[in-house]
């Protein structure tokens, strides 16, 4: 139950607030009651002095019509209610009220005396809380100069007097009863006030706190919290955002540390097929052909008949730089990392690109055909990473062409003006399944060994850097084409 800190504060508080409010008012309240109390038992033992005093010289006199008169006088002061004196039967032979006389105190007030009226010996005053009035009721016992007239018994009769309230007492009882409805007000509006202000001031910084806390452990980094104040809370928030910052900060490095390993090693998977396939037949053959065509030139120098051929030996030669340019080239490719972005022209990437695809193309008995339609496209981004998307959509597109066929880079304008490039095979084509995984990380279809997976995943993420969009449309056994479409912001930049 006590479970929140919200629950735990309000019992407290509301606890104190009764302690401070109700203890000092309760017992302020108890003492003043006290002493009215005391002050009118002490009004009404004078009244029934005064009236003993009364009925014992009238007695004496012998003037009964006296004792009358004394009811009547004492009576008509506002605080008495009744002045009543009854016998031993109950019988009322004097009242204020005339009406009353001869008739039974038991029918006329119904409880007065608890048991029978012999048990009444002495002077009994007391409250009677529901009709509020002071009851007192005495023996009236003879005196030894009345035994002349009383002979039976000690106690002749009872002398019954109700007192009312006093003005003072009235007011205070009224008065406490608005002061305890007014206490439990101001507990209820202090309680409310204390509510709000811990709602207000802790409770909502704190649930925001913790949801924060939440969203960051469900890995929402985006979150920031108010921290503008000097309190506890602004300060703890102020700590809680920069952590926050800082875990974005890290988890960005991470990320791009990740990105980069990935395209990394997808770039050494790309090399190692393109150089496994390759590497060693070019070796080879330049090898041979070199050391052929030196020994020629060699022997030329001596030989009439080589000399005439001189020239087409330094052609071989040619031909044989070639060759190590194409190298060269793959070299270049693996060595390159830098991330900055610059101004360059992608028809120059798309060239480079493909002189170092070609020989595997015709390896594979692959017709790679362009359709530039642009002089230049200057795009400002990346050199080496738009190398990396051209050679991997190629590589995948020759992949799709085992028994041969055309692959067609396209670099245009589209309708909307903005740059367009696409790689365009007629081969095996993508099922409508594989659609769908082509870009996640390490999807492949090609067997064990020979795909990674991260080539479609790294472009993607490369043309998401240079707010690009790659889009694939295939059919299966027909053919596939990507296209990359460059926003505008990405061109001419
Ligand atoms: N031009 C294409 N034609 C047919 N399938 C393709 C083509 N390009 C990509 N794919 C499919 O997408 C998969 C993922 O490609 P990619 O991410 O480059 O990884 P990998 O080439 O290492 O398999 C390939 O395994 C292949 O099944
Ligand atoms: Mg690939």
């Amino acid at each position: 139950m006590f479970k929140t800190i919200k629950i735990k504060f309000l019992v407290l508080s509301l606890a104190i607030i009764i302690l401070s409010i109700g203890i000092p008012v309760g017992f302020l309240l108890n003492q003043v009651s006290k002493n009215f109390h005391e002050r009118s038992v002490l009004m009404v033992d004078a009244a029934l002095d005064l009236m003993i005093d009364g009925l014992n010289n009238s007695m004496m006199k012998g003037d009964q019509k006296n004792i009358h008169k004394i009811v009547k006088h004492i009576s008509d002061n506002r605080f008495i209610e009744h002045i009543r004196i009854f016998n031993k039967l109950g019988i009322i032979s004097y009242s204020n009220i005339p009406t009353e006389l001869g008739k039974n105190i038991n029918v006329i007030a119904p409880g007065l005396i608890e048991s029978n009226i012999s048990s009444i010996v002495k002077r009994n005053v007391y409250l009677d809380k529901k009709t509020k009035i002071y009851k007192a009721i005495q023996p009236i016992v003879i005196e030894k100069r009345c035994q002349s007239c009383h002979k039976e018994n000690k106690i002749i009769s009872y002398l019954d007097i109700d007192t009312n309230f006093t003005e003072a007492e009235i007011n205070f009882y009224t008065g406490s009863v608005h002061m305890v409805i007014w206490g439990i007000v101001l507990i209820f509006i202090l309680a409310v006030v204390f509510y709000l202000f811990f709602n207000r001031f802790i409770n909502k910084p704190l649930n925001d706190f913790m949801d924060a806390l939440g969203s960051v452990e469900k890995g929402n980094l985006d979150i920031t919290l108010p921290s503008t104040g000097s309190d506890e809370f602004s300060i703890l928030n102020n700590h809680f955002n920069r952590m926050v910052n800082e875990l974005k900060d890290s988890r960005e490095k991470i990320d791009e540390m990740h990105f980069e390993q990935l395209q990394r090693a997808d770039k050494m998977v790309t090399l190692g097929e393109l150089t496994s396939t390759m590497a060693h037949d070019i070796n080879n053959y330049s090898a041979i052909i070199m050391s052929r065509a030196d020994y020629l030139l060699l022997e030329a120098k001596n030989d009439n008949v080589l000399n005439v051929y001189k020239e087409d030996l330094n052609v071989i030669n040619d031909q044989i730089e070639k060759i190590s340019k194409i190298t060269g080239n793959i070299l270049t490719h693996s060595k390159k990392t830098s991330k900055d972005f610059c101004k360059f022209d992608l028809v120059k990437v798309i060239e480079n690109s493909l002189k170092m695809l070609e020989p595997l193309a015709k390896k594979r008995k692959v017709n790679l055909s362009t359709g530039i339609s642009v002089n230049e496209a200057i795009i400002y981004g990346n050199e080496n990473q738009l190398e990396q998307v051209v050679i991997n959509l190629i590589s995948n597109a020759l992949d799709a062409l085992p028994d041969g066929g055309d692959i067609n880079i396209l670099l245009f304008k589209n309708d909307d003006g903005k740059l367009q490039l696409s790689v365009k095979d007629n081969g095996i084509g993508i099922d409508e399944d594989s659609m769908g995984k082509i870009f996640s990380p390490f999807y492949t279809k090609k067997g064990h060994g020979k795909g990674t997976g991260l080539g479609l995943y790294i472009v993607q993420n490369i043309c998401n850097s240079h707010s690009a969009e790659i889009k694939c449309d295939s059919e299966l056994n027909v053919g596939t084409t990507f296209t990359i479409t460059f926003s505008e912001g990405a061109k001419n930049d």
